[in-house]
């Protein structure tokens, strides 16, 4: 019977199906990321792996596992915690969950692009210490998105996605930047493509979906920050690399920026010093596509490809190796 390593606990239905696929599931119930010699001895002897993006998959895991593994299905988008020559020289399959949380991690972002830009978080603080003695003129003042440019770093599907809802939604003018023009958006939603400098330099509203790669690392530095419009908002719901957090705290302070919204940080789950304390910030704790619906839908979608791979059929969404 194929054997599956399911490394925490995820939504039932995806597991149930690797179940009913008649394979010997294991999901870990360790309360937590699983420390990693628990992950090497439990990998042992295992057919496929379903990971999550706190997992680093590397050629360290593939030969604890053994050389009947034949798959590894990450449980997110994003698959820069797999190692993908590791997995090219190990004959291992990767796959990711594309598509299923595309709308969630965009309703994420625009719900982030709220929160900032009406002091949402500030203001229900504010009524939770019982500060509330009065209406007033000039109490928590926020920005307008109705006219207002948003600039987006990366057209991928959740960029895509953003722009739909922004464009005709609330009225936005939209900018993007990404290293493939699309020119069928651009006419779908009315977007303007930009070099990412004077995409920084016009939007009011910068918000990232890039994957993390070499490349996009540190792709908004303090240099680049320091382009941005001093009423400007960041955004980031991608990966935190792309992001230097401590050039971040500093472009903050120094306001060069007005604020930012963050679901994703660089030395996850650690944040940038002084971050916290900066009034002007939403921090979610990387609860983009969390939702009953989206989880649900990984987690069958992970199972799927594994299904798929290990009766021998092609996977359903494969990262090219
Ligand atoms: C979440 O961050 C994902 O990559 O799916
Ligand atoms: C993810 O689904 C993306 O391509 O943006």
């Amino acid at each position: 019977m194929p054997k599956v390593l399911v490394t925490r606990k995820i939504p039932e239905n995806g597991i149930k199906l690797l179940k009913d696929a008649g394979f010997e599931v294991e999901v870990s119930d360790f309360d937590g990321v699983l420390p990693r010699e628990q992950l090497l001895a439990k990998v042992k002897g295992v057919d496929a792996i379903l990971s999550l993006l706190t997992d680093k998959m590397n050629a360290e895991v593939m030969e604890a596992a053994g050389p009947q593994l034949k798959i590894i299905a990450n449980y997110a988008v994003g698959i820069d915690n797999i190692d993908l020559k590791d997995a090219a020289a190990h004959n291992v399959i990767i796959t990711n969950t594309p598509g299923v949380l595309t709308e969630s991690v965009a309703e994420h972002a625009i719900a982030l692009i709220f929160a900032i830009a009406r002091k949402i978080v500030e203001s229900d603080q504010f009524m939770r210490d019982g500060k509330y003695v009065g209406w007033g003129p000039m109490m928590f003042l926020g920005n307008d998105l109705v006219g207002k440019t948003l600039g987006l770093i990366g057209l991928g599907r959740i960029g895509e996605a953003v722009a739909k809802r922004m464009t005709d939604g609330f009225q936005m003018k939209i900018l993007y930047y990404d290293v493939k023009r699309n020119e069928e958006a651009e006419q779908k939603y009315k977007l303007e493509y930009r070099d990412l400098e004077s995409l920084l330099k016009d939007s009011d509203f910068v918000s990232i979906h890039v994957p993390m790669t070499p490349e996009t690392k540190h792709l908004v530095n303090g240099d680049r920050m320091k382009m941005m419009k001093k009423t400007a908002y960041l955004i980031n719901t991608s990966r935190g690399p792309v992001v230097d957090e401590n050039a971040l705290v500093a472009a903050l302070k120094n306001g060069d920026i007005k604020g930012v919204a963050l679901d994703v940080y660089e030395q996850e789950p650690k944040m940038a010093e002084g971050l916290a304390q900066l009034p002007n910030t939403v921090l979610t704790p990387h609860t983009a596509s969390a939702t009953e619906e989206t989880r649900g839908a990984m987690s069958e979608l992970a199972a799927k490809n594994i299904i798929a791979v290990l009766s021998g059929q092609a996977p359903i969404t494969p990262i090219k190796l």
